[in-house]
């Protein structure tokens, strides 16, 4: 069995990417620092899978406790690299956060690569780095585009570090994945999205609005030059993310690559609006929405959805899940978590 490291592996990504990585037969090491979830998540990721993967509550900013993990848990050839903070408000008011645990956590863990000689890196990065593009669909030629956030920039360091680390390092191969807006849930609803507080995302606002928590959703601005109004995104189904993820690692795995660090889109291609999004939340629940028009966001992208056709081709991945059933798994998940028969 390939033994696979996955730092932040009780989040919302890493918990659904720990279980296809088992399900395909990888033995799965996680590690966090529960800052942002619950050790409980192992304990479902079990039930789903019938396999328990090994748990370190390790905080991969702190390079001591990290290689002290490590030396005890020897063997491992790859990394999914997840554990980072993630509120794009809240960098904005405490950036050196940010800086701190995203920008330490992926030096630690480059240098451990080189230590504890291991040889693949998934990183998770996001469309954010294209910011507004000029042109739609986005492909990974795009300009990067100057950082909205703190939390943005550190995925556009972080993808530099990277790049400046494998030139030297040719025995390390990486791969980031920039993630458009991940959503969704196991179906099982075992699994799922855990928001700490009022959610700054969109389907977990919606889910709660639903389920009676909050009162009413409000759509941030109906006067962006798209076709409704409101602003487009490229959302993806959680197990079809997950997937990329297995992708990737068996692109290095095999010897695939074309560059030592190689950078894919991980969306469905589809753009859809806000209003279109809730319209497909309530077809596929038979759930009415309580929503009204607000003013715009700020900081607010107008429209991005991605071009997949390189990670089609290349990664031999695609998203598959239809748009109904990751409202259902949202929507199954959040009564679960509610107690909503
Ligand atoms: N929205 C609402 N009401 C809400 C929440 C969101 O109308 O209560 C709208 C937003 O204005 C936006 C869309 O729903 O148009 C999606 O918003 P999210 O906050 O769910 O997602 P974002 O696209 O803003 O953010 C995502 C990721 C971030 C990442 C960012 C990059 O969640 O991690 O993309 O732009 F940084």
């Amino acid at each position: 069995m390939k033994k696979i490291l996955v730092t932040g592996g009780t989040g919302f990504i890493g918990s659904h990417t720990t279980v296809e990585l088992q399900q395909k037969g990888y033995q799965v090491v996680i590690v966090d620092n529960l800052s942002n979830s619950s050790a409980d998540v192992i304990d479902n990721i079990t039930k789903i899978t019938g396999q328990k993967p090994i748990f370190g509550k390790v905080d991969v900013s702190n390079k001591e406790q990290l290689f002290d993990f490590l030396k005890q848990n020897q063997g491992i050839e790859s990394i999914i690299h997840f554990a980072a903070s993630k509120a794009v408000g809240e960098s904005v008011q405490v950036p050196l956060k940010y800086y701190r645990n995203n920008i330490n956590g992926l030096i630690n863990i480059l240098e451990a690569m080189k230590e504890f000689k291991i040889s693949n890196l998934v990183f998770s990065s996001s469309c954010t780095v294209y910011g507004q593009p000029e042109k739609l669909p986005v492909t990974e030629q795009s300009p990067i585009q100057p950082a909205l956030s703190p939390y943005g920039n550190t995925k556009q360091i972080n993808e530099e570090i990277i790049r400046d680390f494998v030139k030297v390092n040719p025995e390390i191969h990486a791969i980031a994945l920039r993630y458009f807006n991940p959503v969704g849930a196991h179906p099982s609803s075992l699994i799922g999205e855990l928001p700490l507080g009022v959610p700054a995302n969109l389907i977990p606002y919606i889910t709660q609005t639903a389920a009676g928590i909050r009162e009413c959703l409000s759509v941030f601005g109906n006067d962006y030059d798209t076709p409704d109004g409101t602003p487009i995104r490229d959302y993806i189904d959680i197990i079809d993310l997950a997937n990329a993820h297995i992708a990737a690692i068996k692109r290095m795995e095999d010897n695939k690559q074309k560059q030592s660090l190689e950078f894919f889109n991980i969306g469905t291609g589809n753009g859809l609006s806000v209003l279109e999004l809730i319209k497909a939340f309530e077809e596929a629940t038979g759930v009415k929405l309580n929503y009204k028009i607000v003013g715009r966001r700020e900081g607010d992208i107008e429209k991005v959805w991605a071009d997949t056709s390189f990670a089609n081709k290349e990664l031999g991945w695609k998203a598959v899940v239809p748009l109904k059933e990751t409202m259902l798994n949202a929507w199954n998940w959040q009564k679960k978590v509610s107690g909503i028969k």
